[in-house]
């Protein structure tokens, strides 16, 4: 077998898994006895917003997806069809319950605005040697974000259960917390596979197109950045910003910055991180 159908047998084997294993969180398994729910809220609750928000705008992100990828691999609409919708629009609405019940008002989301950047993306995409670059991009956006929600959510459990709230460190974070990481092993292995089939010059211009639309989980304005860098500081990654660019970006760098040896993190990643730090101060 080639290295590509190799790929594409492993990527469909990982969706069946993930289909088969982690059926969307059903609402009535969760438990919302909290002890201390203005503490909670106090503590926590804008990192709920945040990422209840981030969560239920995979609407956005499948009508943003149509307009970048007209015509994807099967295996690519089959991930996003029968896993990761179904999956995050969940965790998003057991997050936003969750801060509705702690008296905090339900996430402002955006459902439906996909921005220019996107439609010319788009639209050039229609052109084949065009299209792989632009799921490269994907993949790597994806890559990084689903790692960000790994490392968040990690931090968001044991902050929770350091508050004593075991109900909703036990049935609402962890559950989703374990989702989180079938949906980066697919865009990994799908950006590894697609990397080795690029040409040079698409190579070259997923990097140069990286450098200048790479932005945090979520962050997609000045507003939405300051407040990623507040959820930074209350989960203390602001203490390590630079150790938390790394973790989201190695096997990035590993595949676009190989030649670049020595370099421990791109210098889009390290700024972004350092720019919402800031904007939160
Ligand atoms: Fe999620
Ligand atoms: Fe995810």
């Amino acid at each position: 077998m080639s290295r590509a159908s190799t790929t594409e047998a492993r990527l469909h084997d990982h969706v069946d898994r993930l289909g088969l294993e982690h059926p969307p969180i059903d609402l009535d398994t969760v438990d919302l006895t909290v002890r201390r729910p203005d503490l909670l809220a106090d503590r926590f609750g804008h990192v709920l917003d945040y990422m209840a928000r981030v969560e239920l705008e995979v609407d956005r992100n499948v009508l943003e997806l149509t307009t970048l990828l007209p015509t994807p691999p099967e295996i690519d609409r089959r991930f996003y069809a029968e896993v990761w919708q179904p999956q995050e629009i969940q965790h998003g609405l057991i997050l936003d319950r969750l801060q509705v019940h702690l008296g905090r008002p339900p996430a402002q989301t955006d459902l439906t605005s996909v921005g220019v950047k996107m439609k010319v993306l788009g639209a050039l995409a229609h052109l084949d040697p065009f299209q792989d670059v632009c799921r490269m991009l994907y993949y790597l956006t994806g890559m990084a974000t689903e790692r960000s929600a790994v490392l968040a959510y990690n931090l968001l459990h044991d902050g929770v259960v350091e508050l004593g709230e075991r109900a909703v460190a036990e049935t609402v974070i962890a559950p989703i917390r374990r989702q989180e990481p079938g949906h980066y092993a697919f865009y990994q292995l799908s950006a590894r596979g697609l990397w080795a089939e690029l040409a040079g010059w698409q190579r070259w211009l997923v990097r140069r197109m990286r450098r200048f639309s790479f932005a945090p989980v979520g962050a997609n304005d000045a507003v939405q950045a300051a407040d990623f860098g507040a959820v930074m500081r209350t989960l203390g990654i602001d203490r390590d910003t630079d150790g938390f660019a790394e973790q989201i970006s190695r096997v990035e760098r590993d595949l676009l910055w190989a030649h670049r040896r020595g370099l421990k993190v791109p210098p889009y990643v390290t700024r972004a991180f350092r720019d919402a730090a800031e904007r939160a101060a």
